[in-house]
């Protein structure tokens, strides 16, 4: 069964075209990032004009590459939220004049069941349940997969996702927009213990997680370097922030794996791209004996290939929805 995939939530224009769920027939993503550069930050109403310009082009991109027509197509699948609300409409608005037009079942899709899904596309083996870390530019979510399409979720962010703490604080050392992969090269040359950055725990909720009072405190540190005329060694500060949200992320996913008795850990979202987070969750993992599974990097940014996995299973349990289907910015898991 080949679906025709869309995603356009945040700042990528993306299609793609999957097979039963598992394979990638094509993959296609036009990035905004060099637009939003400019302001640093994603604009949304940028964003908007930006999708509409370019939605139709790589959508064909997606079928012609994967040697296929729409005629040819078993579903369309299309990102509903969470999102930006402009941006997810023209991705939805796309997917429902296609559907119409052709006369092919519609399926809408949640982003993070998105993001879970992309390591269906890589481990053919993947079952649920598993575990799953998925972090990225606005959420910071563990959850359990219990089984296709059925979430549980154990943990969340109760201010800035872990990817936007890694964009505030590369603002604060004028890296630029988007501040991850900028923190995750220059950290490399830094060291990671050179500052003794807070890891926040919170009490009652044990698997949530909170970046504010880290990013806080990176910028503490910067002022009063500022203050007191100190030169502020970036790398170190990258470096050492880096080494505190990988360390809570890791420790409470691996918490959750050993309370809930899980064997099989995944990681997914913009964040697991981070070469700290993938190297630290896989050593814990080996040390553990839990199986780990994380996507190459393209797979775990923004992209429609995992959009046509989440919906392919989405569409086995019989999801289907009409052209009243919107855009839901803060849809829930
Ligand atoms: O999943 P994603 O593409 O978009 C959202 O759904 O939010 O994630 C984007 C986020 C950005 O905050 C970006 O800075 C972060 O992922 N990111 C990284 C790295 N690559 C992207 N964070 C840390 N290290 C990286 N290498
Ligand atoms: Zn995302």
């Amino acid at each position: 069964m080949d679906i025709l995939a869309i995603e356009s939530s945040c700042d990528e224009t993306a299609a793609a075209v999957v097979r039963d769920g598992r394979e990638i027939r094509s993959n296609i993503i036009s990035s905004q990032i060099e637009i939003h550069r400019l302001y640093g930050g994603v604009v949304p109403e940028i964003a908007s004009r930006k999708h509409i310009e370019v939605i139709n082009q790589i959508i064909d991109e997606a079928l012609s590459q994967a040697g296929t027509t729409l005629r040819d197509i078993d579903a369309i699948c299309v990102t509903y939220g969470p999102g930006l609300v402009g941006a997810l409409l023209v991705g939805v608005g796309a997917a429902k004049a296609l559907a119409y037009a052709a006369d092919k079942p519609l399926v809408g899709v949640h982003h993070i069941e998105g993001h879970i899904s992309a390591n269906y596309l890589v481990y053919p083996e993947l079952e649920p349940p598993f575990l799953s870390l998925v972090a990225s530019g606005g959420h910071s979510h563990l959850v359990i997969v219990r089984d296709y399409g059925e979430y549980e979720v154990i943990g969340r962010t109760r201010d800035d996702a872990a990817g936007e703490a890694f964009d505030k604080v590369a603002r604060a050392i004028d890296l630029g927009y988007p501040g991850g992969p900028k923190i995750d090269k220059l950290a490399a040359e830094g060291d990671p213990h050179a500052i003794e950055f807070p890891r926040a725990v919170i009490d009652e909720a044990p698997y949530d997680f909170s970046f504010s009072g880290l990013k806080s405190a990176v910028l503490n540190f910067l002022n009063g370097c500022r203050m007191k005329g100190e030169e502020i060694n970036r790398a170190d500060v990258a470096a050492s922030f880096q080494e505190a949200v990988v360390d809570v992320l890791t420790d409470h996913t691996m918490a959750a794996a050993a309370q809930y008795g899980i064997d099989k850990v995944a990681i997914a979202g913009g964040v697991a791209c981070n070469s700290g987070l993938r190297e630290r969750m896989k050593e814990k993992c080996e040390a553990e004996g839990h199986e780990f599974f994380l996507p190459p990097p393209i797979l775990c940014t923004d992209n429609a290939a995992m959009i046509g996995a989440a919906g392919y299973y989405e569409y086995k349990k019989g999801v289907r929805h009409g052209l009243e289907l919107n855009a839901v910015p803060a849809l829930p898991l």
